[in-house]
């Protein structure tokens, strides 16, 4: 049993929880994601390890309520436990000197890229973040990139708060302005992650995507996270969650991402009831 210590809510329907975990707190490597189980009963789902403290023995996840699971683990406070929390998983991200390296999160997005921008500030590169929410209410995070990033800009679809526009529109305007761009790793609504694959390969800019498909065992055993990348099946709980964006057969992905959402809206409104 894994007990929450702390909880935050960063905005409308998006929340923090730090979690006693000594292990995974020990293990854990940018980009990698664990895979909770709140009670018996519980469907399994797999979050990012947004930040860990291995002195404290605790893993930080942000999870953004949108069906039955992320609304249920909306209710649980501090002092609650958790019954599996399975991790680290995955392959961690590929941290070098690029050069400059442009990290993209959408949404909740914003957290999981955390993570990777700090490891990719302390390998000497030079970090730009791209924070994109779709208005000014929505947004948080921005302090703790500055943190680790050499420059943030901010995007609301609304013009509410920063720039206004989609993380692409950002993206677009350092392309125009001449910056170099040595990488780009992007974190988000898959929508969002296409459009800037779409954007960056023109320009041969490297791009990397952190994709999320269903997942359900998490260990490469079910095949419910196949991806297509390069012509190729992948399994992204394995060989990813991170791909090069310009690989991945994104329609496909989405379709896939589709498939259930008659039975999810089904298993939501029973547990509302
Ligand atoms: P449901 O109503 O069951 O589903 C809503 C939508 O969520 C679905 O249409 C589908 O697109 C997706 N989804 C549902 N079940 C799964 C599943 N088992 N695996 C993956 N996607 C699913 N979300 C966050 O808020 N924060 C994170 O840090 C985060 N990290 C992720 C890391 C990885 C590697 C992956 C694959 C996904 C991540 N997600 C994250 C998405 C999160 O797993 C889903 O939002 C969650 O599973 C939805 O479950 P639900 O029961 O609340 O909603
Ligand atoms: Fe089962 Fe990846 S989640 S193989």
């Amino acid at each position: 049993m894994f007990e929450i210590l702390r909880k935050e809510k960063l905005a409308p329907g998006i929340n923090l929880f730090e979690i006693k975990a000594e292990r995974i707190a020990k293990k854990a490597k940018p980009g990698q994601f664990v895979i909770l189980r709140l009670h018996e009963r519980g469907e399994r789902i797999p979050l990012t390890i947004a930040d860990t403290n291995p002195e404290k023995g605790t893993v930080t996840i942000v999870a953004q309520e949108v069906g039955k699971t992320t609304h249920e683990l909306g209710t649980y406070n501090v002092g609650d436990f958790i019954l599996d929390f399975l991790g680290p998983l995955g392959k961690p991200s590929h941290i070098d000197r690029f050069g400059t390296v442009v990290m993209i999160g959408g949404g909740v997005g914003v957290a999981e890229i955390y993570p990777v921008a700090k490891a990719m500030k302390e390998a000497g590169n030079y970090v730009i973040s791209i924070l994109g929410f779709r208005t000014k209410e929505l947004v948080f995070w921005e302090d703790k990139l500055k943190q680790v990033s050499d420059e943030v800009i901010v995007t609301t679809n609304d013009g509410s708060y920063g720039m206004k526009g989609f993380t692409t529109h950002a993206l677009q305007k350092l392309i125009d302005e001449g910056r170099k761009i040595d990488l780009v790793h992007a974190v988000g609504p898959t929508i969002m992650m296409k459009f800037v694959a779409e954007l960056t390969k023109p320009y041969g800019i490297k791009t990397v995507a952190s994709l999320n498909p269903i997942m359900v065992d998490g260990t490469g055993m079910c095949g419910a996270c196949r991806v297509t990348v390069g012509g190729e099946i992948k399994f992204a709980c394995v060989d990813g969650p991170e791909f090069d964006a310009h690989q991945v057969n994104w329609d496909e992905l989405m379709k896939r991402l589709d498939y259930y959402k008659d039975l999810e809206k089904i298993s939501f409104e029973k547990w509302k009831r």
